[in-house]
């Protein structure tokens, strides 16, 4: 057994990495420590960086097949979904996509026609809105609802997103998609099976397609499970496109190396026709780094979710017996916590202001993430503790300034 320490600080500084390297002019401070775009200051699992070598050693890096045409990969995706959802995917469902933020703006381009509507769910990660307003459609906000510190559905909303409002053509549904986030960024659900089927059966209902973003599906704290919208109904599966990566889960962003699973065969061959010249497949080493990961990945996993526990339970107490104009809004998943700031009295702008300079700490400010974002911040707790620690400490030093 591999014990990995993950107290350790490794400098990322000059690797051109974009949390580290782009703080400065991001955030406008010299001294910052950033804790906005969603990887990891923490090294890999053992078993990837081995694969990743081995690989090196065969000094060849030419063109690469598509993942259907590897059985061993194939066969990770495979065992992966069935051992953590009891899920049995086909191997013809598995497309190889370098991103899943450039695969959602091809399923977009693929399944909408400019001037539809596709469904978000905001406050939610930002680059949703690009992928629909990039590619001439709109957003339908089905805004998510706080009740008593906790965020919610509104069923009831998105039912009357589908209502016909003035269509050109009468014939054609406005409402073609819905993207979807499970586990939610920012709010940190994690959607309950119930809460699944209910809106699933308005959005598949009305005919639409929901694509479900399930990027950080394995990153769960203590007591939840998350479910594939996709694995809860054959009609689901047949209506819905999958994403997932080893990129969150085990820290290869930088690798581009991402699936979408998409058992319907009619929306595969759109997507495949559709990404034609532009959206290439994975590249070499980042689809063995996701193999090593799926395969070999979990004994690292387990260790580094309880480090996340561990940081996130030290946060939530630190806000409240420390800082507690700040509430930590209740995460069950992902490693990005959404801090409601609006006791502060600030407005958006000058929240912002206040992380960065006061501070001095880079989060993610809570209106790029949609109107519902206004008067929140999202930090990134994966990181060693004692980074955390000083940020903690300089958020506490600048608001105890404010009073
Ligand atoms: C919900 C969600 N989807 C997608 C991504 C990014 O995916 P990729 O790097 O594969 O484009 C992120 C990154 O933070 C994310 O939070």
């Amino acid at each position: 057994m591999v014990t990995y320490n993950f107290d350790t600080i490794t400098s990322r500084k000059g690797t051109n990495c974009a949390k580290w390297d782009a703080a400065e002019s991001l955030f406008g401070e010299k001294d910052i420590i950033p804790m906005w775009v969603a990887d990891m200051d923490i090294p890999v699992a053992k078993p990837i960086t081995d694969a990743l070598r081995k690989r090196t050693e065969h000094e060849f890096y030419g063109y690469s097949l598509p993942v259907q045409f590897s059985t061993s990969i194939v066969n990770a995706v495979q065992n992966r979904m069935m051992r953590k959802y009891s899920w049995k995917i086909e191997p013809e469902w598995i497309v190889s996509t370098p991103g899943i933020v450039s695969a959602l703006y091809t399923t977009v381009k693929a399944f909408t026609v400019p001037g539809d509507s596709v469904i978000l769910q905001d406050p939610v990660y930002y680059p949703f809105w690009g992928a629909i307003e990039d590619n001439g459609c709109h957003v339908a906000n089905n805004q998510l609802k706080l009740v008593e510190g906790y965020y919610e559905i509104d069923n009831d909303d998105l039912a009357a997103q589908f209502e016909p409002v003035v269509r050109v053509i009468p014939s054609t549904p406005r409402v073609r998609m819905m993207i979807l986030c499970n586990p939610h960024n920012p709010v940190g659900r994690v959607w309950t099976r119930e809460e699944l089927i209910k809106m699933g059966k308005i959005a598949i209902g009305n005919k639409a397609i929901v694509v479900s973003d399930e990027i950080h599906g394995e990153l769960l704290f203590k007591g939840y499970q998350h479910i594939p919208f996709a694995s809860i109904s054959k009609e689901f599966e047949q209506n819905s496109i999958t994403c997932i990566a080893p990129s969150k889960t085990f820290n290869l962003a930088g690798l581009q190396s991402s699936i979408l699973i998409i058992p319907n065969a009619d929306l595969r061959s759109k997507f495949e026709e559709t990404r034609k010249g532009f959206l290439p497949v994975a590249n070499i080493l980042g689809m063995v780094a996701l193999e090593a990961a799926f395969n070999d990945g979990d004994e690292w996993l387990e260790q580094f979710l309880d480090y996340m526990q561990h940081n996130m339970e030290f946060l939530r107490d630190y806000f409240e017996s420390r800082i507690p104009k700040i509430k930590v809004i209740k995460p069950e998943g992902t490693y990005l916590l959404w801090l409601d700031c609006r006791e502060l009295g600030l407005t958006p702008k000058a929240l912002a202001k206040f992380m960065n300079s006061k501070a001095r700490v880079g989060l993610d400010h809570g209106f790029a993430f949609g109107p519902g974002g206004e008067g929140f911040e999202r930090i990134n707790i994966a990181c060693s503790k004692p980074i955390l620690v000083k940020a903690l400490k300089r958020i506490e030093l600048a608001v105890k300034d404010l009073d």
